[in-house]
């Protein structure tokens, strides 16, 4: 790992200041989340990590709480069918992050002792978790030196170092290098980097409405000095939701989650005028293992 005050070329000119300017920030403005409470445990912070990969925190906080509550442990969630896992899910989306849990958490068993682990490979290994989330696990709950790119911290980082107002659709390499060279070299004060350059694009370098006025890191910043030119990049996806099949899917488990065991196929009918549309998601929740078939017509969660 290049650390910044070996490197004969620094990314920024005092990468100290610019670390303590982030951490002192963060010390003073972080919000009190219930995954950032002293009792958090490394599960807790898995659990909390896969829900937000794809859900704001608004909507992550009640579900989390229920969950952790209710399995505060990786055995706890293990012990119990993978459809309960689905149906405490909620209304969070992307409901395959369930099902993934509940096999990461059967894994952590099987490999680990029940003991979520601080290495980056066997995180790495563990199904639902990707770069990020194994990385935000080390850094967050075990104090592992890593840098941690989600979306916040790469579009800080985009406008800090590179000058421009977003990152690429996906992470690059010379990013992973970048993000890598301006890291803190004791483990300390690297996890609070992340968390704060996380709280940072959450709050203040916002993707669409930055508070450059308030920003802590504005000297620094190559994107505030270069006048905030416009993102200029490959047009980016927007994420509609009305009338696709991710909506449709949603409906239908929704009816299942609700119901105490099996649905007839009328009532999945009932929430969803399209047939075609309705067919083909439930196949899709089919083939992904979150609905099962219980009987002729007859759906329910997997046991
Ligand atoms: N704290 C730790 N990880 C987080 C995340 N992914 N989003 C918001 N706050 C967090």
């Amino acid at each position: 790992m290049v650390s910044p005050t070996s490197s004969p070329h620094p990314a920024v000119p005092e990468p100290e200041a610019l670390h303590d300017a982030v951490t002192t920030w963060y010390a003073a403005h972080a919000r009190p989340l219930p995954w950032r409470r002293d009792t958090t445990t490394a599960w807790h912070v898995l659990v909390s990590e896969v829900m937000l990969q794809q859900t704001p925190v608004e909507r992550v906080t009640p579900v989390y709480e229920a969950w952790i509550a209710r399995w505060p442990t990786p055995a706890a969630l293990a012990a119990e069918p993978s459809g309960e896992a689905v149906r405490a899910w909620g209304r969070l989306g992307y409901p395959r992050r369930a099902l993934r849990l509940h096999a990461a958490a059967v894994a952590v068993c099987e490999r680990h002792g029940g003991v979520v682990p601080d290495d980056l490979e066997d995180l790495r290994a563990l199904p639902g978790v990707g770069e990020y989330t194994a990385a935000a696990v080390a850094v967050f709950a075990h104090g592992r030196r890593h840098a941690v790119l989600d979306t916040n911290v790469r579009r800080v980082l985009a406008r800090v170092l590179e000058g421009v107002a977003l990152p690429a659709a996906t992470l690059t390499a010379p990013e992973r290098v970048l993000a890598a060279s301006v890291l803190p070299p004791d483990e300390e004060t690297a996890a609070v980097w992340s968390i704060g350059l996380m709280e940072l694009g959450a709050l203040v370098c916002t993707a669409r409405a930055p508070s450059c006025g308030t920003c802590p890191v504005r000297r620094w910043c190559r994107w505030h000095s270069a006048g905030r030119p416009a993102y200029d990049g490959p047009a980016r996806r927007g994420q509609s939701y009305a009338g696709t099949d991710r909506q449709c899917r949603g409906r239908l488990l929704a009816v299942l989650r609700d119901a105490e065991g099996a649905v007839p196929g009328s009532a999945l009918r009932a929430v969803w005028d399209d047939a075609t549309q309705r067919e083909r998601a439930l196949d899709g929740l089919l083939d992904d293992g979150l609905v099962v078939t219980a009987g002729p017509d007859t759906y329910a969660l997997p046991g």
